[in-house]
């Protein structure tokens, strides 16, 4: 049988191609925004990690999700020295999550609350993305607006802890296929790993009509 992290990423490809080729994102790499999407972008972010990782110390022993829960991919701190240096000092009284961050923010902390399996299919969902195509949305984001190569603005894509990214991914797969759960529940972290990036692709959205190019 198909190991389940082949599963997982052979099912979500389709939604995979629609949120990279998502308004927002074409517009994003294309360098046709202005540095402000891109500090709203990343205040979105921030909302999603926040309940990602707020719940991580109490799923750390989980026997499902625990084994993903990583110090090294925490991403909250990084999200906070970007939105400084994007928004200034005063960042925190300015954020705000649009409807579809609520909502994803909200299904995400549901997940960690309730649902082990659903919380790995978040947690791959983002995490796993960010170590990959992440790359390439900083190489951009660099280029475009100008920030230090790994510097502060772009600090969120950069895993200062991961030093070989390709190997982490290998073994993080591995953690995937030993998950420890049936195949009605790998069936179900599925779809909610599908549900996940449509999610994501809801924000893109909310983020295009927020920010239309002026064609
Ligand atoms: C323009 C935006 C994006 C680009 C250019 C991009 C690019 C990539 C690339 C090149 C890989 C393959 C890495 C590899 O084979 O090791 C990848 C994997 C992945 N991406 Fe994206 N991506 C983008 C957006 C997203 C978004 C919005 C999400 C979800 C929130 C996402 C989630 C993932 C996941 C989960 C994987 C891992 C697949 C696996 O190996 O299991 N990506 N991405």
């Amino acid at each position: 049988m198909e190991s389940f992290s082949t599963l997982i990423r052979t099912a979500s490809h389709e939604q995979h191609v629609e949120a990279e080729t998502s308004t927002f994102m074409s517009d994003l790499l294309g360098g046709r925004l202005g540095v402000s999407a891109y500090a709203r972008y990343t205040e979105q972010l921030w909302f999603v990690y926040e309940a990602l990782e707020n719940a991580a110390g109490r799923l750390a022993a989980d026997p499902v999700a625990g084994p993903f829960i990583r110090p090294e991919l925490f991403r909250l701190a990084a999200l906070e020295r970007d939105l400084a240096h994007l928004r200034g000092s005063g960042w925190r009284a300015g954020v705000g999550a649009l409807p579809a961050t609520r909502a994803y923010a909200d299904r995400v902390r549901e997940c960690a609350e309730r649902w082990p399996g659903g919380y790995v299919a978040h947690h791959y969902t983002r995490y796993l993305g960010d170590l990959s195509g992440g790359q390439i949305i900083r190489d951009r984001a660099e280029k475009t607006w100008g920030f230090a190569r790994k510097g502060d603005g772009v600090r969120f894509y950069v895993f200062e802890q991961i030093p070989n990214p390709a190997a982490f991914k290998r073994c993080y797969r591995e953690l995937l296929d030993g998950v420890a759960v049936d195949d009605l529940e790998k069936q179900r972290i599925v779809a909610e790993c599908k549900r996940a990036f449509a999610l994501n692709t809801e924000v893109f959205r909310a983020l295009s009509e927020e920010f239309p190019l002026s064609a």
